[in-house]
């Protein structure tokens, strides 16, 4: 069993990213807005600010109260659409009950969307026209894959879960490369059945769902999930202690995608349209 280690590539990733930001002749300027106060939103747009600091990009967080309504919101984003010293722009999710997020996100250029998430940069994935962004988390996994030499091409790939974040966007980037792709979700049927014939497993549901004796054997499985057990402790979907020793991959919560997502979107910060 390998650990696939993304705290590690990471580094590998930033350091790239950090001589490729050297070398534009315009620096980068990733603007993240933050709308109310969710408290583990505050931390990720902190983090990627540090990390966008680490590698030359220069970052601005933009800090709106709860109480912002949807007009205010699209017209901060219509600015910065406009405004050529800005490269990037990050909406963080959640957003507040009464603001759209579909209406946000369509708002945003797709030449700066460094989510990957407008339906220009989606469907440009979904037809297999090269989109300006690829989402990060999956984006984060590919890169992962690719370092452990893990086959794509004509592997059998079981998603748990549909996110426009990982699972939706995961498939594409997957058959893109020519694997063989399942989505499950709450309604589907067999679930067991279905994780077992898979080459490589990746779990993004945020719940303890893949337990011992549940992947095939040698199996490359990779967890998107990251949560508190109850102990307070970050865990994964994966039991990895159980699940671990049967297959031949596996990225450890913490220490292996969440770094790459963070590596994945700072590549994605320094590219500038
Ligand atoms: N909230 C949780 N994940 C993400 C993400 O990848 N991008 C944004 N903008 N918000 C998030």
């Amino acid at each position: 069993m390998i650990i696939l280690d993304g705290k590690a590539l990471s580094i590998k990733v930033l350091e790239d990213v950090k001589n490729r930001v050297l070398k534009l002749s315009k620096q980068p300027h990733l603007v993240v807005i933050l709308v109310g106060d969710d408290a583990a939103s505050r931390i990720y747009v902190n983090n990627k600010k540090k990390a966008a600091e680490k590698v030359g990009i220069k970052s601005t967080i933009i800090e709106l109260p709860e109480s912002t309504t949807e007009d205010k919101l699209l017209s901060v984003i219509n600015d910065l659409n406009a405004d050529n010293n800005v490269t990037g722009i990050l909406v963080q999710l959640p957003l507040p009950a009464h603001i759209d997020k579909n209406k946000v996100i369509e708002t945003i250029s797709p030449k700066k969307d460094v989510d990957g998430f407008t339906p220009e940069n989606v469907g440009r994935l979904a037809i297999g026209l090269e989109p300006y962004f690829y989402p990060a988390t999956p984006q984060g996994i590919i890169m992962l894959l690719d370092e452990y030499k893990i086959p794509i091409e004509g592997a059998d790939a079981v998603i748990l879960g549909r996110s426009n974040i990982v699972g939706k966007p995961m498939a594409q980037m997957l058959l893109k490369r020519n694997a063989t792709v399942t989505i499950c979700h709450s309604y589907t049927k067999e679930m067991e059945a279905k994780i077992k014939t898979a080459d490589i497993l990746i779990s993004a549901v945020g719940k303890k769902i893949v337990r011992c004796k549940m992947v095939r054997n040698n199996s490359c499985v990779v967890d998107v999930g990251i949560f508190r057990d109850a102990n307070g402790k970050l865990t994964g979907d994966v039991d990895f202690d159980f699940v671990s020793p049967s297959c031949g991959y596996i990225s450890p919560v913490p220490g292996g995608v969440g770094p790459m997502t963070i590596a994945s979107l700072m590549y994605n910060a320094s590219k500038v349209y």
